[in-house]
Order: structure tokens, then C-alpha cells, then sequence
């Protein structure tokens, strides 16, 4: 019921030169692919290139990050107009580093995932607890304290195209992954409270994608699970083959 979603978050990684030539050998490797969506979202600097080279193909691109508002005296930031206008169609919202390292709040989260909803931009909401968190028992705490932060205020209507990543921050770039049931029930927690605040039909629609140390040799038992509708992979989506490899074990 749920198409899954493979998404390549490049981080601070790639100039156009390197996402291009990403893009030639990794276009021919899943052409033919069906059984999922597949998204990169690379750097700003690069994201109007590969969205010119995705066109007409079978993947994607979005932005990491974007401001809530259209326009105004925020230096470095780009608005969901700017993005609407070179054709980007997602964007990745509250990734750990932004929370970490921009100190992007909830309440940021919030206003951005209202300003993606009303400009058609496909919003992956990104949360997970830290393992200072997951050891002191709050990791349901902290996914429902999320959640509820950034869906406060939306309508269950608008919900149709919204997909949320879970990424445990203690698995993001660390080699330890969840384990799949982690993962399943981390999940079903993010499922439930999408419930409460947009309703069952919208939660059950919504695509809940796992992040964090996700290889080729561990995305098929993880998308055994049946809380877990994709992925969002950084290091290892950075080679072509490799990210082609996801692609396909995914759904193998
Ligand atoms: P890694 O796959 O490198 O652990 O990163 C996960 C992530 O942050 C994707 O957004």
C-alpha cells in the first residue's frame, strides 16, 4: 500500500562537477526500477544540476534544508519559492545536523514543514532520538515530543504527500544501525502520534523512512519490517554503485 521511498541525503558532499558524474553511472544502474521512489538531495549549490539531469528519469531531487518565509534579509538562506522556481520538488526538513549544528528548533520545523505543505514541496520530517536519550528510557518521549512539535497546526488533509525519517542520531554515521525491530518499534511510535494529531487514514498512508548507517548489506532485512517504508541513507549513498545496490537489495 505504501511505495517505498530510497532517499540519498549528500550532505556537505559533492560539487557539481562529482554529483553529475554520480548521476551518469547511477541513472543507467536503475532505470528499470519500479518497486520504489528513489530521491537524492544533494547540496544546494549542486541541487539545480542534478534536477536539470534527473528530468524525464525515474529519480528525484530536493533540497536539505530551506527557510519558512518567501523572502527577506536572511543571509544564506533559500525559500521555498526559490526552490519551487528551479523545479525542486522536495526537501528534507529537522535533520539532526540542522537541529545540532543550525540549532533549528521545533517550532523551525514546524514553520517550514507548514511553508513546504503550501508550496507542493514533498516534505521528509526528519527525528530520532540521542543515545543519552535511548539509554535513559525517553525514546518514546522524544519521537511523540517531535512529532507533535512539528505537526502542530496541519491539517490532516494536506498530509497525502508528507513522509517522515526516523534517524536514532547515535546510528547516523556511526556503523551501528538500528536493529530492525529497533527500528519497527521506533516506528510504530512515530505511526501512532501521527495518528493522534492528523488521524488514522493519514497515518496509515504516511511513509515512515529509517536513517542511519544504512548499507547495501543491511537495507533488506530492515524493509522486511513492516513499519519501515524506505530509507534515508548519507555515507553510503555516495557511490554510485552502492546506492544502486540499496535501490535494488531494498526491495529484492
Ligand atoms: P549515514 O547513512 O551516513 O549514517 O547518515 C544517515 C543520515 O543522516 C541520512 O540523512
Amino acid at each position: 500500500m505504501r511505495k517505498p521511498l530510497i532517499a540519498a541525503n549528500w550532505k556537505m558532499y559533492k560539487t557539481p562537477k562529482e554529483s553529475l558524474a554520480f548521476l551518469s553511472e547511477f541513472l543507467p544502474e536503475v532505470k528499470d526500477h519500479t518497486a520504489s521512489e528513489i530521491a537524492i538531495f544533494p547540496t544546494m549549490s549542486s541541487l539545480g544540476y542534478v534536477i536539470e539531469a534527473t528530468k524525464g528519469t525515474n529519480v528525484t531531487a530536493g533540497a536539505q534544508t530551506m527557510h519558512w518565509l518567501n523572502e527577506g534579509p536572511y543571509t544564506g538562506q533559500t525559500s521555498p519559492t526559490m526552490l519551487e522556481s528551479i523545479g525542486c520538488t522536495r526537501v528534507l526538513l529537522g535533520h539532526s545536523e540542522r537541529r545540532i549544528y543550525a540549532h533549528e528548533t521545533d517550532d523551525m520545523v514546524n514553520l517550514k514543514l507548514k511553508a513546504a505543505l503550501e508550496h507542493d514541496l514533498v516534505p521528509v520530517v526528519c527525528v530520532g532520538e540521542t543515545q543519552e536519550k535511548r539509554e535513559s528510557g525517553l525514546t518514546e518521549a522524544v519521537l511523540r515530543w517531535q512529532i507533535a512539535c512539528a505537526l502542530n497546526g496541519i491539517a490532516g488533509s494536506l498530509c497525502s504527500q508528507m513522509v517522515i525519517a526516523y534517524e536514532p542520531v547515535w546510528a547516523i554515521g556511526t556503523g551501528s544501525v538500528a536493529t530492525p525491530e529497533q527500528a519497527n518499534d521506533a516506528h510504530a511510535i512515530i505511526r501512532r502520534e501521527v495518528a493522534v494529531h492528523l488521524g488514522e487514514a493519514c497515518a496509515s498512508r504516511m511513509r515512515i523512512l529509517y536513517g542511519g548507517s544504512v548499507k547495501p548489506d543491511n537495507v533488506a532485512s530492515l524493509m522486511t519490517q513492516p513499519e519501515i517504508d524506505g530509507a534515508l541513507v548519507g555515507g553510503a549513498s555516495l557511490k554510485a554503485k552502492s546506492f544502486a545496490e540499496i535501490v535494488q537489495n531494498a526491495s529484492a
